[in-house]
């Protein structure tokens, strides 16, 4: 986690740094800080707390100065405090450095370090790089990088400044992402490419062990060992008004109405005269033929997206298919091999555990097919093949956008898969047909449900006014079955999330053997009820949360008479769309009740306590 940017140019380095950090700030928000040279004078400030903090502790002692690096922290080592907070300086040789990932060899070059003389003043692994660096320097800052990269175990990316160097910035990193700008005389690295767009959109995408040395007139990119390496220059298709909140109070809104844009764009991206067509996809139809059984491993709320996933795959490509959490999936030796498809899902593309899997998978010799957001990020890269679910940025740190672009890409791939099996009975036409109609009717819930009348705002207001009536007593459980199970989780995970409200998901037909317990007065229940072949059964499972005096919101298909049912608390209705599509348009008021509870508590809904965007970190 964490986010760095470095920029040498003629634009005041503070202001390019702060706007940086500001569109950084999802990957860590417990500190921030910038490193500015002028002359021959390094400046240094750091502050505990939201970037805001730093920028009203500059408005008080200003910093000038054209070179500089920042960093926005999510704290592995030592606690998020100004002593801890990025840059770390090694100050008698002035090297000064922002990292994001996590040096696990730390504590033994610590105590080498310290041997040698070298005072330390943070409990971070960071200042391990400053005072290497700084070891290793002997008049050439390049070289003494490329040496401390050989001696640092663990996942990095850096940024790296020397006093007496006005004008130059290195980078390097492995295993966590690093990216850098290239603009008419100037120059800019940073973790992602929102935090740059503003002022360019040429990009390279530096890999593993790769250094770039930057000055505001040019850049070099060498490897480990100092050769130099020709790097692509990619350019940015989308704008930085994607990257920004375009009159929404939370990016996490913003992304769930931008949710009918993305499906439609990236249906009619995939389908091509009613055939479906991945262009970046390398991995031949040939292969695919051939995949006996498939994996699906990811985290969080792409895992839920793969649970979907396997559903879909399972009954209409007829091969078993089974869904992991990345982080157990990498430690329990799964029996896969040759004929094993896995596809691993991940918004950012950067998630250790995820990335890992996909190592792992590699190894055994599976096919590795990457279902990933942001282009060119390491899970993308290191995949046998690739899709991109073409979601553009998500800032909020609760993905919303990126799963229903998930699903949708699934789905996709699902029936693509099935044309290339030749399995029996397959109906890509008819699957085309129908989830071409999902980015109108997704539109139509949003209409209906909030821009005329916000129905998921006032359920959310009354629930906070029950759970303070109640003394904080009151909850979430989250039922549905079959293909909408993952969305029972997903509401779930998102109502957590963002308003720390305990909240469960489960199974409906395990409410019998133990969750049942739970139901008196005090938790809502949402029951995810559409049309489906298990319509009845759920039907059921509200009758038995009623009978035990269970309070109920109910998400249904437009036009059930179970709207008209008193009983029932709370009636969500979503457009008729057949079962298996049904997860896109269910999960849109699972996404906006979660949304509503936080903003009735107050809290800051696009950087929940605790969290980051991207884990890159075990
Ligand atoms: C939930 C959420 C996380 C991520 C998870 C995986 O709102 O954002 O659960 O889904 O950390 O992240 P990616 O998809 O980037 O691998």
């Amino acid at each position: 986690m964490c986010g760095i940017i470095g920029y040498t140019g003629p634009r005041k380095a503070t202001e390019v740094l702060l706007s940086g950090l500001s569109r950084l700030e999802y990957r860590g928000y417990d500190s921030a800080g910038i490193a500015v040279i002028k002359g021959k004078k390094l400046q240094v400030t750091r502050k505990q707390g939201k970037l805001s903090v730093l920028i009203e502790e500059l408005k008080h002692s200003p910093v000038g100065g054209h070179t500089g690096i920042g960093h926005t922290r999510w704290a592995t080592h030592g606690a998020p405090n100004d002593t801890n907070a990025h840059p770390h300086t090694n100050h008698e040789k002035g090297i000064t450095v922002v990292h994001n990932g996590i040096i696990e060899n730390y504590s033994d070059l610590k105590k080498e370090l310290i041997k040698k003389g070298y005072v330390f003043l943070s409990e971070t692994d960071t200042e391990v790089i400053a005072h290497l660096i700084a070891d290793n320097y002997d008049g050439d800052l390049l070289k003494a990088v490329r040496d401390t990269l050989r001696e640092l175990e663990g996942s990095f990316a850096i940024a790296v400044m020397r006093r007496e160097e006005e004008g130059r910035v290195v980078g390097a990193r492995r295993d966590s992402p690093l990216i850098a700008g290239i603009g008419k005389g100037e120059r800019f690295l940073a973790s992602d490419v929102p935090a740059i767009l503003e002022y360019t959109k040429e990009i390279i995408y530096l890999d593993n062990d790769e250094i770039i040395n930057i000055t505001p007139q040019g850049h070099s990119v060498h490897d480990k060992n100092g050769s130099p390496l020709k790097k692509k220059i990619s350019r940015i298709t989308w704008d930085i008004t994607q990257a920004e909140k375009g009159g929404y109070k939370h990016f996490m809104l913003k992304e769930i109405f931008e949710q009918p844009d993305i499906l439609r764009r990236l249906i009619s991206k995939r389908v091509r005269k009613g055939r479906i067509f991945f262009e970046e996809l390398s991995i031949s139809p040939k292969d695919l033929a051939k995949i006996k059984d498939i994996a699906i491993v990811a985290c969080g709320t792409a895992y839920h997206a793969g649970m979907v996933g396997k559903y879909i795959l399972e009954k209409e490509v007829k091969v078993p298919a089974w869904v992991d959490q990345a982080s157990e999936f990498r430690y329990r030796d799964p029996v896969i091999g040759k004929d094993t498809l896995v596809i691993v899902i991940s918004q950012s593309g950067e998630t250790a555990d995820t990335l890992a899997g996909l190592r792992e998978a590699k190894k055994k010799g599976a096919t590795v097919l990457a279902v990933c957001n942001v282009l060119g990020s390491t899970i993308a890269r290191e995949a046998d093949g690739i899709i991109y679910t073409l979601a553009g940025p998500e800032i909020a740190v609760a993905s919303t956008k990126a799963y229903t672009a998930q699903i949708a890409t699934l789905f996709l791939f699902t029936y693509y898969l099935a044309a290339i099996k030749k399995v029996k009975g397959h109906n890509e036409k008819n699957f085309i047909n129908e989830i071409k109609k999902i980015p109108e009717k997704a539109e139509s819930f949003l209409n209906a449900y909030h821009t005329k009348k916000n129905v998921l705002g006032a359920y959310a207001a009354e629930f906070h006014n029950y759970y303070l009536s109640r003394n904080n007593k009151s909850c979430f459980l989250y039922l549905a079955r079959n293909i909408n199970y993952p969305n029972a989780l997903e509401g779930a995970l998102k109502l957590k999330e963002v308003s720390y409200i305990s909240a469960e998901g489960y199974p409906a037909g395990e409410m019998k053997h133990g969750p049942i317990a739970l139901i008196d007065e005090n938790p809502w229940v949402v029951c995810i009820a559409v049309r489906a072949a298990t319509y009845d059964k759920m039907i059921s499972n509200i009758r038995e949360i009623k009978a035990r005096g269970g309070i109920v919101m109910t998400v249904m298909t437009e036009g059930d008479e179970l709207a008209k049912d008193k009983s029932i608390n709370y009636v969500i209705e979503v457009p008729d769309v057949r079962e298996e599509l049904s997860p896109l348009l269910v999960v849109l008021p699972l996404q906006l009740l979660a949304y509503y509870v936080a903003r009735e508590f107050g809290y800051d809904i696009d950087k929940p306590r605790n969290l980051a965007k991207s884990v890159t970190v075990e």
